[in-house]
């Protein structure tokens, strides 16, 4: 790998901040100065050195993201500020959303650059468990819950997989739910209260998995997943309606 590359993947500058700083003499590789930023070294076997310290390479990175409304899940976008759009540049340069928030929902999104995982915590038969916190119009029947919790015609080919309600609040004309799904169907939740003739006026991921959005974290910000949460990712549970 090379040694700039190297250097950025750890997020200690951006490529062309770390070149300098490689010319300069800040790197060593086994001890010795070098200051080619192509320098080609092994990031498993070779201890490297930044002004002064000594670095362990971590090739992927995982971040959980309060989404705020108003930004799109998307890497770039022509019109609309994107989650990406909230990372410094030298952080985003490989990071991507796992899954998909709407433009109007709010919430825990992860993002990171291992494609093995995201593509494992999306795959449909894994059936990795999203709560999502519904606020919504209309009213709600005893019979609409259970006809939620077995699952609804949503207008796709088959309904949707059993799904976990938790009616939290009900008055004349609003209710709130916490809803547990299991799939990652297009608007699957405003979908879904749609079937039951309501409609849903705010929407908050609350979990993903074993991933549970930190709330000391205000809309906007971010932060790394620390090492349990990171490890507890790789286990993800599996829903289970019995
Ligand atoms: N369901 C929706 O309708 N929207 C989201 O953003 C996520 C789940």
């Amino acid at each position: 790998m090379r040694l700039d590359k190297y250097l950025a993947d750890l997020q200690l500058g951006t490529r062309s901040q770390l070149k300098t700083d490689i010319r300069k003499g800040r790197v060593t590789i086994n001890g010795t100065p070098v200051t080619q930023p192509d320098y080609r070294l092994d990031e498993n076997r070779d201890t490297v050195t930044y002004a002064g310290t000594v670095l362990t390479y971590r090739k992927y990175r995982y971040y959980m993201l309060h989404k705020p409304a108003g930004v799109v899940t998307a890497t770039k976008d022509n019109f609309d500020k994107t989650v990406l759009d909230l990372f410094p540049a030298a952080l985003k340069t490989d990071l991507f959303p796992v899954g998909r928030l709407d433009k109007d929902t709010e919430g825990l999104l992860l993002l990171t650059n291992d494609g093995e995982l995201a593509h494992c915590l999306l795959a449909p038969k894994k059936h990795v468990q999203k709560t999502y916190y519904v606020e919504c119009s209309g009213t709600i029947s005893q019979e609409g819950i259970e006809r939620l919790s077995r699952g609804v015609d949503i207008g796709d080919d088959t309904p949707t997989r059993p799904a976990a309600l938790l009616l939290l609040s009900q008055t004349q004309d609003r209710y709130c739910l916490e809803i547990t799904i299991t799939e990652g169907r297009f608007h699957q939740i405003k979908r879904m209260i749609a079937a039951v003739d309501g409609t849903v006026t705010y929407l908050k991921r609350l979990s993903m998995g074993s991933l549970v959005l930190d709330e000391t974290l205000a809309k906007g910000q971010y932060r790394e997943l620390t090492t349990q949460e990171e490890a507890a990712l790789f286990t993800p549970l599996k829903f289970s309606t019995e």
